[in-house]
């Protein structure tokens, strides 16, 4: 897909344009709303696979789209739902809800050198401390978790649904490098 270097005026412009969008900003402002909408325009104007990752515990993207539910296996949203609204998509539209727990598990899986280390980290009391009472875990595993996707080269675009507050998400810092580097030396020491 080629990606234009101009200024987006379209919402179309701006899906072909980022390969990442974040919809951030304080309570209930629309986010939620607005990543769905973007998602679901791009799937349906253009030849695109799009994933909306809502990183909000709140299940309200679910409802936004229409679907029962969903959670950290990217699912994809049926073409029904577009064709009973009367369009034909152009492209796909996938969604999925981090499951903090679950990232983390994954993440280990990923990185540890083989799976003894894994099982003995995932049964780590401090390991499960850190990953499920510490406050900011969830922000850290989000950001992997949008990397890991990113990297992969699944998808053409990734929509982001944010919770309401401060994160790394309003920040400067670049979902590339930091957060895995940092892991794999924690699983190789
Ligand atoms: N452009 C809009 N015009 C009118 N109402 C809207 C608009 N966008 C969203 N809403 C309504 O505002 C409410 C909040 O929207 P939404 O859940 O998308 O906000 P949010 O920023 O994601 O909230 P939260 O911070 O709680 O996650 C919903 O009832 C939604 O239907
Ligand atoms: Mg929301």
């Amino acid at each position: 897909m080629s990606r234009a270097t101009s200024r987006a005026r379209t919402l179309e412009q701006l899906c072909m344009a980022k390969e990442v969008v974040i919809s951030t900003g304080s309570g209930g402002v629309g986010k939620t709303t607005t990543a769905a909408a973007i998602g679901a325009v791009a799937a349906a104007n253009l030849d695109v696979k799009v994933l909306v990752l809502t990183v909000d515990p709140a299940r309200r993207l679910a409802s936004a789209l229409g679907l029962e539910r969903f959670g950290n296996t990217e699912v994809e949203v049926p073409a029904e739902a577009f064709t009973d609204a009367g369009v034909e998509p152009e492209g796909e539209l996938w969604v999925a809800m981090l499951d903090t727990k679950a990232s983390w598990d994954e993440l280990i899986g990923l990185h540890a050198p083989d799976a003894e280390t894994r099982d003995a980290i995932l049964a780590n009391p401090l390991y499960q401390n850190i990953t499920g009472k510490f406050v900011q875990s969830h922000d850290y595993v989000a950001m992997e978790r949008l990397y890991e996707i990113h990297a992969s080269g699944r998808y053409d675009l990734i929509v982001v649904d944010t919770p309401p507050r401060a994160t790394p998400w309003t920040s400067s810092t670049h979902p590339r490098g930091w957060p895995t580097s940092s892991l794999r030396g924690c699983c190789a020491g």
